[in-house]
């Protein structure tokens, strides 16, 4: 699904259950090298240095850099030190959850609007700008984004930075199709990671995936199932993709409504789904 014993940079490792992580382990699964990207010095060590999830063979064995994207000179520094690459993925976001999500979507909160759109839109372009010296012969970028053409309770400005994130990812398709680069994204839907336990009410989100996914939907173990769809996205199989939103999420952006009994898949009615507490960290 990529290509064998090429690089490719992946962006937004927190712990062992990010998105990116399964990325990464999806990368080198396939005969890929992967370099992780990490925010910074003390999130690593609360997060991974702490996991128990890892071994400490384990943990020894990643390779990554830090790097702040709001910060140009260190995504610059990151890209210039790492030599040719295949691909990057893109796998971060931040909005203040206390501002930005939750019941009320007003906000005098400019600051937080500003940086969460910093983090979570423009800097995929920030990205780009920098990765693309070391893709001189093509290559393929994807970002991870959420269902952006509805608006979801509690989402709020997140929801808004999803949509700013796609059309980004448009703009660059354009721009960067002379240089045979791609830029994709793949639409996820809730999978229980650390920035999705910062959405208030996740379980909300997950209930409502639960409801209305025409296929089975897992928060907890699809995040392998979305990896794939990221590799799929990084090789070449998709080489005449480009500036496409992947909805890697059950269904759940192609219809409308709670899904009937009689059109769920006996694994959810089995579970009596209508009652069940998804058992994902929430302040519901
Ligand atoms: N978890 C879900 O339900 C879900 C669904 C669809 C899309 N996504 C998207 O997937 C991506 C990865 O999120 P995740 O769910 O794996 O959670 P995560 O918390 O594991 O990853 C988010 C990452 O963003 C990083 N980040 C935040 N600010 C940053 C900055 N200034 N510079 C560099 N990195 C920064 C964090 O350090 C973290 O590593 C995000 O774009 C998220 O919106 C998540």
């Amino acid at each position: 699904m990529i290509q064998k014993d090429a690089t490719y940079v992946v962006m937004g490792l927190l712990d062992p259950d990010s998105i990116a992580f399964a990325v990464g382990q999806g990368i080198e699964e396939s005969g890929g090298k992967v370099i992780y990207t990490v925010q910074n010095e003390r999130l690593k060590r609360i997060f991974l240095d702490r996991t128990d999830k890892l071994t400490p063979e384990q943990k020894a064995a990643i390779h990554f850099e830090y790097c702040d994207v709001t910060v140009d000179e260190q995504v610059k520094n990151v890209f210039e030190k790492i030599g040719p690459i295949a691909g990057v993925v893109h796998s971060i976001a931040y909005a203040n959850p206390k501002t930005c999500l939750g019941e009320e979507f007003h906000t005098d909160a400019y600051d937080d609007l500003k940086l969460a759109f910093h983090i979570s839109c423009v800097s995929l372009a920030t990205v780009v700008r920098y990765a693309r010296h070391q893709m001189k012969d093509g290559g393929s970028v994807v970002a991870l984004s959420f269902e952006s053409r509805h608006a979801f309770p509690y989402y709020n400005w997140m929801g808004v930075n999803k949509a700013a994130l796609e059309a980004v990812v448009r703009a660059l398709a354009r721009r960067h199709g002379r240089d045979l680069i791609r830029v994709n994204a793949v639409s996820a839907g809730p999978l229980t990671t650390k920035a999705a336990k910062s959405i208030p009410h996740f379980a909300h989100l997950a209930r409502t995936w639960r409801k209305a996914s025409p296929l089975p939907w897992d928060p907890v173990n699809d995040k392998t199932e979305v990896a794939q769809s990221v590799l799929f996205l990084l090789g070449p199989h998709s080489r005449k993709i480009t500036g496409q939103i992947l909805h890697v999420d059950g269904g759940v952006s192609a219809v409308g409504g709670d899904l009937l009994s009689h059109e769920k898949h006996a694994e959810v009615l089995a579970m009596g789904q209508e009652t069940e507490i998804i058992h994902v960290p929430t302040t519901e």
